[in-house]
């Protein structure tokens, strides 16, 4: 690669339609890759990353090959450093990122900096291109070293492999993608609702609580709602419950989508809310407030928290007709294709 050659890798966020809290037991998601972008604009530099954020700071300056990422400071340049320890390259890039992403909005910014980290690392590097897929795995371990928090694939797969107009069908076990069309007739927004850090939430408590109600019952991804009731412990009970109910909610909401049937589809997400809400936990007053008003809104089809939850966005979906203005910055986003290189 020529050292003054100017390399720009950007990748999309996403929101996930239905389907939280399902990924890391290898269940089902309905996301989607969005129009708001991190970018990362840089050229080549010899055995260092020296970053300028347009939202943080203090710039990142690391020496590579990177050692130890949990130690880079400042703290969000442990996404950079993360795949930069994995990927074990030697030489690194200068230059400046800029996002159009909420962070810590619960619209995947952290796996978009993941991904177009490792999109320009592979870029200076000369190294083969990564697929979609390998990619997202590259990215996910990148978070789980950056972050301590044991996230599963939806984010950095769904930023990986967005497919314009569509929304991505996705099974966390056989790592199938299938894009399902979204009506050019519905209209899909996020609202912001408060800021909040996964790192200090009770995600990995959630992670945990499933993989001990898999221990009396096997993989929830395979689970029935009926041998639910086999586990005694009453809040273990519940979150297998969500768990269950909600990778059945996905696959009926993926046919009642591709039959463009939006009015099951939406009850589906009120649903999923209800569940996430009730069952699992991981939503906070505020969340709910939003989505009540959403849901009562005139040509809203559905609306739910969605991502991990403990703050960040809801999404609404709804028809043409539908007046947003009582709604509080709520925005519309577009499905989009995924992270790439794009020069
Ligand atoms: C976060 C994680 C994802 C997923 C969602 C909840 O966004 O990064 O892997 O678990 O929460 O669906």
């Amino acid at each position: 690669m020529n050292m003054s050659a100017e390399v720009v890798a950007r990748s999309p966020g996403r929101v996930n339609l239905i389907g939280d809290h399902t990924d890391y037991t290898g269940g089902m998601v309905l996301p989607m890759a969005i129009d708001r972008y991190t970018t990362i604009a840089a050229q080549p530099l010899d055995a260092a990353i020296q970053l300028t954020s347009a939202d943080q700071p203090i710039e990142l300056h690391c020496a590579l090959p990177v050692v130890d990422p949990t130690s880079t400071m400042p703290a969000w340049g442990r996404y950079v450093t993360g795949v930069a320890a994995l990927l074990n390259v030697e030489r690194g890039f200068s230059g400046s990122v800029s996002t159009t992403l909420p962070l810590g909005g619960g619209l995947s910014s952290s796996a978009a900096l993941e991904l177009s980290t490792a999109l320009m690392l592979c870029a200076v590097n000369d190294l083969p291109a990564l697929t979609s897929l390998e990619l997202a795995q590259l990215c996910r371990i990148a978070e789980h070293l950056a972050t301590g928090v044991p996230c599963g694939i939806m984010d950095q797969l769904t930023c990986a492999s967005g497919v314009a107009g569509s929304a991505l069908l996705i099974d966390c076990h056989s790592l199938q993608v299938s894009p399902i069309e979204i009506p050019n007739d519905v209209n899909i927004y996020v609202q912001f609702i408060a800021h909040r850090q996964l790192a200090s939430s009770a995600y990995s408590d959630r992670v945990t609580q499933c993989a001990q109600a898999e221990q009396h019952i096997g993989p929830l991804r395979l689970a029935e709602v009926g041998s639910v009731r086999n586990i005694a412990d009453e809040v273990l009970q519940r979150r297998a419950l969500h768990v269950v109910s909600e990778n059945e909610r996905v696959r009926r909401a993926t046919v009642a989508l591709a039959l463009q049937d939006m009015t099951t589809f939406g009850q589906l997400m009120n649903e999923s809310h209800q569940s996430l809400r009730d069952n699992f936990e991981v939503s906070t007053n505020q969340m709910d407030e939003a989505v009540r008003n959403a849901q009562q809104t005139a040509g809203v089809f559905g609306a739910r928290m969605t991502g991990g939850g403990f703050g960040g966005c809801i999404v609404i979906v709804a028809d043409s007709t539908a007046n947003m203005n009582n709604l509080d910055g709520a925005t519309l986003v577009k499905p989009v294709g995924g992270a790439k290189l794009v020069n």
